[in-house]
């Protein structure tokens, strides 16, 4: 089911939470670890709230898992902004996570290309993958989606959207009038899960266009996770899917 319908942010936090713990039993059965990006914002809050706490907190062995971000805003980890510094608060200490399981994008990097080449190399190390080849499979990518179709810090029209041959990649994003490190949609595309976690009436029109308007990646860089791969689902709340057309809204 590519795209899920649930009530409510609430239920949404859930479905997630339960979806993160069924794919990291499996990664953790098949290969004894489990490789998980998580995602930035605000909506991954409550879902990591469900996972720090009983039931789901004893669901999985925590200590196999690595713990990677697919985007970082160019702050510092006490920032409020900082992405890290939500998951840190939010999961990785509750959950009691050791600092070496826990791989961060230093946004605050003066050099952000070089932070972005560094992380590549983590990535390889912690993934066994080569740096000079393809990208690391990761076991799931979390996202999000902004109000203006973005992904991770793919935002539209921003030359990150184009980039090959890179897995992490500083982007400018005028719009926002900063730069951002950010997982590109080749490193994206290899997961073996993708879930893409989007709440709230403000994100109905970008997900309509996403969805259902004609394609358009650069305007709607969301549009490269959808389709009918099966290794990415989205789960949608109500209030998100209020503009979407009948055929999709059977949730
Ligand atoms: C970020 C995210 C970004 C986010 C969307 C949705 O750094 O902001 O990676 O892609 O997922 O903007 O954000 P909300 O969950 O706050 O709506």
């Amino acid at each position: 089911m590519p795209l899920r319908i649930v009530a409510d942010a609430s239920a949404l936090a859930d479905t997630a939470a339960h979806a993160v713990v069924e794919v990291g039993r499996a990664a953790l059965a098949e290969r004894g670890r489990f490789l998980i990006a998580l995602s930035g914002g605000s909506t991954p809050r409550a879902m990591h709230a469900r996972l720090a706490q009983p039931p789901l907190r004893d669901a999985l062995n925590w200590t196999k898992v690595e713990f990677f971000w697919s985007d970082e805003r160019s702050v510092p980890p006490e920032s409020p902004d900082s992405n890290y510094g939500m998951a840190l608060a939010t999961l990785l200490i509750p959950l009691g996570i050791q600092p070496a399981q826990i791989h961060r994008l230093e946004g605050e990097a003066s050099d952000l290309d070089a932070a972005a080449q560094s992380y590549e190399r983590t990535l390889a190390s912690v993934a066994g993958a080569d740096p000079r080849g393809r990208p690391p499979v990761l076991d799931l990518v979390l996202l999000g989606m902004g109000s203006d179709g973005h992904t991770a810090s793919l935002f539209p029209h921003t030359a990150a959207l184009d980039v090959t041959g890179r897995w992490v990649v500083a982007n400018d994003v005028p719009q926002l009038h900063t730069r951002r490190l950010t997982f590109t949609f080749e490193l994206i595309l290899r997961a073996r899960d993708v879930r893409v976690l989007v709440a709230g009436a403000d994100k109905a029109a970008a997900l309509a266009s996403v969805w259902s308007g004609p394609s358009a990646p650069h305007d709607f860089p969301s549009q490269r996770l959808t389709g009918h791969d099966p290794r990415i689902a989205w789960l949608v709340d109500r209030a998100a899917a209020s503009a979407l057309p009948a055929s999709l809204a059977t949730g």
